[in-house]
């Protein structure tokens, strides 16, 4: 096993004869603050557990799992730090990126002892043919329907971004209410508004969960307020135009109280496809196991989003009993695990032997 300088754990399984080209399989090694214990790290052991499963059998093409470093963006705000090593996409700016305590991506990465300058070297071979994932669906979609296993078709586009809304600080106590600049109470008029406009349109989601006041005395008006909002859709156009109109009703609202707004966009994610071929193979796959397989649209964002610049990739997502994640009661049934490794199973099989993959092999 190795370690990428994005901080990435790398391993190569061999193929039965080399050269040979390489499917990928992996998954997070973060997570969120009071998380559950699944998120991300259930598709890094699911990708070494189905190598032991094969018990030291060989496949035409080799397998490399990969434990991504850092893909919910919690330190810096911006996700997918380790996958985008992999794309090519770990560039200056995002290392020059730095955390609430002024500490840079590139000096966290070389504090960890590794080197910013071998980033280059974390490149996704060129003979990489297919990324698999495996994933819980972190949302109620496969328990509802009673099925243990879903086929990713999409995952769905995401903005995430800073928004700051500067008033005045002023005394608590003299300081008239029609006389106030007040930041806090213009940021709290558009979180309701943000909340609002994604009740408003089906399947969208808007959401502000971080919120930074300053000066932050109770007896002071707060000056500035730095707030975040994460907006997601399945398409690209809607998630757009909502974002637009957020921004524009935050305008609005610091205009008519007198504030300025900035803003900055830390990540605008288009909605990714999957590959309809491995998507027909992991249907297949589930169907082998005798459970009924079910397409869905991801609307958590994962490292395959990420992977599918470079090469076809596909997901595999687990039923989340009661539909939570990023939460401590996060949780899979044993059962769908088990299936979800034989499912595995079944695809490398049938990928092993199908003339599609072949060919795939063969252009690699
Ligand atoms: C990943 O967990 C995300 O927030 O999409
Ligand atoms: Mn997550
Ligand atoms: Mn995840």
């Amino acid at each position: 096993m190795t370690v990428d300088a994005a901080g990435n754990l790398r391993a190569l399984y061999a193929a039965a004869e080399s050269p040979a080209p390489r499917m990928v399989l992996g998954s997070h090694l973060d997570t969120v603050p009071n998380a559950g214990a699944y998120d991300g790290v259930l598709g890094v052991v699911m990708a070494v557990a189905l190598l032991e499963s094969l018990g030291g059998r060989r496949l035409p093409f080799a397998i490399e799992v990969v434990g991504f470093s850092e893909e919910e963006g919690v330190r810096f705000g911006i996700p997918f730090i380790g996958s985008r090593a992999l794309v090519g996409r770990l560039d200056d700016e995002l290392l020059d990126r730095k955390d609430a305590n002024g500490i840079s991506v590139r000096t966290a990465i070389t504090n960890f002892g590794l080197n910013p300058a071998e980033i280059p070297r974390a490149m996704l071979s060129h003979d990489a043919i297919a990324y698999l994932e495996f994933h819980i669906e972190q949302g109620p979609v496969l328990a509802s329907l009673g099925r243990s296993l879903g086929a990713v078709d999409a995952i769905a586009a995401q903005t995430r971004m800073e928004c700051e809304f500067l008033g005045r600080a002023n005394h608590a106590g003299t300081t008239p209410m029609h006389l106030r600049h007040d930041a806090l109470a213009a940021a709290a008029e558009w979180i309701v508004a943000v909340e609002c406009t994604a009740h408003n349109q089906p399947g969208l989601v808007a959401t502000v969960a971080q919120i930074a006041a300053k000066p932050g005395a109770s007896n002071v008006i707060a000056a500035e307020v730095r707030v975040t909002l994460d907006v997601r859709y399945k398409s690209d156009d809607i998630r757009d135009r909502a974002l637009g109109y957020l921004v524009q009703q935050a305008q609005e609202i610091a205009e008519r109280r007198g504030l300025t707004l900035g803003q900055n966009v830390l990540l605008s994610q288009r909605a990714v496809a999957m590959d309809p071929y491995l998507i027909d193979q992991i249907q297949e796959a589930i169907r082998s196991t005798g459970c009924q397989p079910h397409r869905m649209t991801s609307g958590a964002g994962h490292d395959a989003m990420i992977l599918a610049e470079k090469t076809p990739a596909a997901m595999i997502f687990l039923r989340s009993p009661g539909g939570i994640s990023h939460d401590p009661a996060e949780s899979v049934e044993v059962e769908d695990v088990a299936k979800a490794l034989e499912c595995g199973l079944h695809l490398l099989d049938q990928l092993a032997s199908s003339s599609e993959f072949q060919k795939r092999m063969c252009r690699a």
